[in-house]
């Protein structure tokens, strides 16, 4: 068979081989708790699951959608900027539906960068952050994230060393997966450098809900002149528990959100209009969930990290539903993989090795708190049994 460019340049996904060593361990009859994929297990509130259900009765719903999303659920996407960031956004322009905001991200990047373009992105990364440019054809200059202290005088280094001069910079706070979490200021930095560099700023703020202890991520929109070089992208996958359904949004400068939506306008008739309409009700209806869904990651949080203690000393992340940790002294020889087989292997608990993140993740592991408080005190136990015994 010829070759596939595209598909050649992706390299081994290293996060699917503790993946497979979980599936085996679970056929061999071992309890694994999964703290690996990042996959929430919260359900759904049932008003929305009902009204997903009446919606889906109306055959009218069953057509093709509109791609850009109804204006309605635009509408309450603006609403929700302007109440969660006194951000106003002109819901005919400036916002769009994305089925998740994995596909919006991934199909802007595809949509604007070229064979030989080249892309900033952060180190370690969500690995569609770093793959999306490599898809499109793009290089990418990964630029080391931590310590954040610093990051943006990194950027701007190589900004200047890069050739061809960057298209765009690929950014997400708070971050997955070092839990790097930013205020405004920092992101005003961001602005500014894109801005002196004409390059174009893409956010992830999928956590824009997920954060703890007072602290509030700024969204890059607030930042006054950011709307014409940036497009963020939000999901309700985690803030309301809703990862399957597929839906997210686009909201930025409407020359951009243009771009998005001519692509989309290509590829897709949108999210089933059922799913749509839910999730007008999901932003503008009670909040409970999102403030249920955030107790319950802090209380994972917590029980994870307090319960580990001193036998294994790990930072609280601000934000997301991940804890990012540098591998204990004893282990940290051994590299991030190794341990992540080490820890699967002899405690049952399944991680994300840091190295899958990118080359700057080695020396870390990644938890994803989706198993309950229960099971993540279990998952202490066995851990802490493993760090006593070596
Ligand atoms: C940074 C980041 N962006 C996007 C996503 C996926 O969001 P969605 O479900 O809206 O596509 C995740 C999920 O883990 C994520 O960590």
């Amino acid at each position: 068979m010829s070759r596939f460019e595209k598909i050649d340049r992706l390299p081994p996904y290293v996060l699917s081989i503790v993946n497979e060593l979980k599936l085996e361990a679970r056929r061999r009859g071992e309890d694994v708790i999964d703290l690996g994929f990042g996959n929430p297990n919260h359900a759904t509130p049932p008003h929305i699951v009902e009204k997903l259900v009446s919606a889906a009765r109306d055959p009218r719903n069953h057509r093709y959608s509109v791609s850009r999303g109804l204006p309605n659920l635009r509408r309450a996407i603006t609403r929700w900027y302007q109440r969660r960031f006194g951000v106003e956004l002109d819901f005919e322009t400036e916002v769009l539906n994305t089925i998740g905001a994995k596909e919006g991200l991934s199909h802007f990047v595809m949509a604007t960068v070229s064979r030989g373009d080249m892309a900033l992105c952060p180190d370690p990364s969500y690995p569609i952050h770093a793959f999306s440019v490599l898809i499109a054809g793009g290089d990418l200059h990964r630029v080391p994230l931590q310590p954040l202290d610093g990051f943006v005088e990194r950027l701007r280094e190589a900004i200047s060393l890069s050739w061809p001069h960057p298209k765009l910079l690929i950014a997400s706070f708070p971050h997955n997966p070092t839990t790097a979490s930013v205020d405004l200021a920092f992101m005003t930095k961001l602005v500014e450098l894109c801005r002196e560099n004409d390059l174009l700023l893409v956010h992830d703020l999928a956590y824009a809900e997920i954060c703890f202890d007072g602290y509030r991520p700024p969204s890059v929109l607030e930042v006054p002149g950011a709307r014409e070089i940036a497009i963020e992208f939000t999901s309700l996958s985690k803030s309301h528990a809703m990862a399957g359904w597929r839906v997210g949004f686009a909201a930025g400068g409407a020359e951009l959100i243009q771009m998005l939506g001519r692509v989309k306008s290509y590829l897709d008739y949108g999210t089933f209009q059922p799913i749509q309409i839910a999730s007008i009700l999901a932003l503008d209806g009670p909040q409970d969930v999102v403030h249920e869904v955030v107790a319950d990651y802090q209380a994972r949080r917590d029980a994870l990290i307090d319960g580990l203690g001193s036998e294994w000393k790990i930072e609280k992340p601000p934000a997301t539903m991940f804890v990012w940790a540098p591998l204990p002294e004893r282990f940290a020889e051994m590299g991030s993989l190794a341990f992540s087989k080490l820890l699967l292997q002899r405690a049952q608990v399944a991680v994300s090795p840091g190295i899958g993140f990118g080359p700057s993740g080695e020396g870390y592991v990644r938890f994803a708190m989706v198993e309950n408080t229960h099971r993540t005190r279990q998952a202490v136990r066995s851990i802490r049994r493993l760090l006593r015994d070596g």
